[in-house]
């Protein structure tokens, strides 16, 4: 059996991003425990606040930023971190070589329907021993040493890269362990499902519509096929179905805020999932360019985003 703690053994990837990767892992182990507790624990609903970008904080995206600060803290290789639920940048240790910036529960808004949730993260490499600063963080996706997510469904999942390929691990709560249960991860480059969603469809530039009502139109219109759709509402779900059985996802640009280039965050969301679909054999774009080229402006930047199989993504393009 080959468990996580295994095959980074076994690999080169560095001893000091090992044991960041390890306290990640096992802290998303300890969220998933109390996400197990759910409402008998009291601790779904919201937390009677906002964060940094104007959206109502649910108790357990306090909880779960919180044990993923202080454990990566304490971590003496982590330099800063940068959160969706924290308004700046966290300096840790300014001999630590690894920025990790986290989105700490994607898909909130399914806590309280006990639906799929999870963890995103994206690290950096950064030498010098000056104290972190957010222009530390400000690099394109192209630099990321490692990226990947945990998985809160019915199985609690892994999904990392650290530049070299895809593997998913499933956790095992009986050994305690994440096993490698899926590597060299490929996402066909045809497809015939779809995930955005489509009550903003008004909003969406003409070119995304008439891209989307060109699915829509089945077999019946130029695309001469028919389509699927789903919308797990968690971008960590829909990536992951899309690394399993293939599809595109969208969140493009729409104008109820116009000024607002999109939804989901550069940092936290976007980076890391384009990582992954790229390295997965994928293509992930904005509207424009290629995600991992951005050189980001701030931490909490906003993005559109259209990533999956490489041909459905080039097609969406031509529009
Ligand atoms: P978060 O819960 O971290 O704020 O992210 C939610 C994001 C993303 O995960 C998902 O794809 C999207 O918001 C869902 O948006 P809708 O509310 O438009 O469904
Ligand atoms: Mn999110
Ligand atoms: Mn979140």
């Amino acid at each position: 059996m080959q468990t996580l703690t295994s095959t980074l053994a076994a690999s080169s990837i560095p001893n000091s991003l090992q044991e960041v990767l390890h306290v990640i892992t096992t802290t998303c182990v300890d969220i998933s425990g109390k996400l197990q507790q759910g409402a008998s624990a009291g601790i779904l609903g919201a937390a009677g606040n906002e964060n940094v970008q104007g959206e109502e904080q649910k108790k357990l995206d306090v909880i779960s930023n919180t044990m993923l600060k202080d454990t990566l803290s304490a971590c003496s290789h982590v330099r800063a971190i940068a959160s969706e639920e924290e308004d700046d940048i966290v300096p840790a240790h300014t001999t630590g070589s690894y920025l990790v910036a986290f989105d700490p529960l994607d898909g909130s808004s399914n806590i309280d329907i006990n639906a799929m949730v999870g963890t995103i993260f994206s690290i950096y490499h950064q030498t010098g021993e000056n104290r972190a600063t957010e222009a530390d963080f400000l690099i394109s996706g192209k630099e990321q040493v490692a990226a990947g997510y945990v998985l809160y469904g019915p199985s609690c999942m892994l999904v990392l890269s650290c530049g070299d390929g895809v593997a998913m691990y499933t956790y095992d709560p009986t050994e305690h362990v994440f096993v490698l249960t899926q590597d060299k991860v490929t996402i066909t480059p045809d497809t015939n499902e779809f995930a955005i969603n489509m009550s903003n469809q008004r909003f969406w530039s003409q070119a995304m519509q008439n891209y989307v009502t060109d699915l829509v139109l089945g077999a019946e219109g130029p695309r001469e096929k028919n389509f699927n759709m789903r919308w797990v509402a968690a971008m960590v779900g829909d990536v992951h179905r899309i690394l399993c059985r293939g599809g595109i996802f969208i969140y493009p640009w729409d104008n109820k805020d116009p000024s607002r280039a999109g939804k989901l965050r550069l940092m936290y969301e976007a980076n890391p999932m384009a990582m992954l679909i790229e390295q997965a054999g994928g293509k992930a774009f904005t509207h424009t360019e290629r995600i991992l080229d951005i050189e980001p402006k701030e931490i909490h930047q906003r993005v559109a985003v259209i990533l999956g199989a490489a041909n459905e993504v080039d097609a969406c393009l031509t529009y």
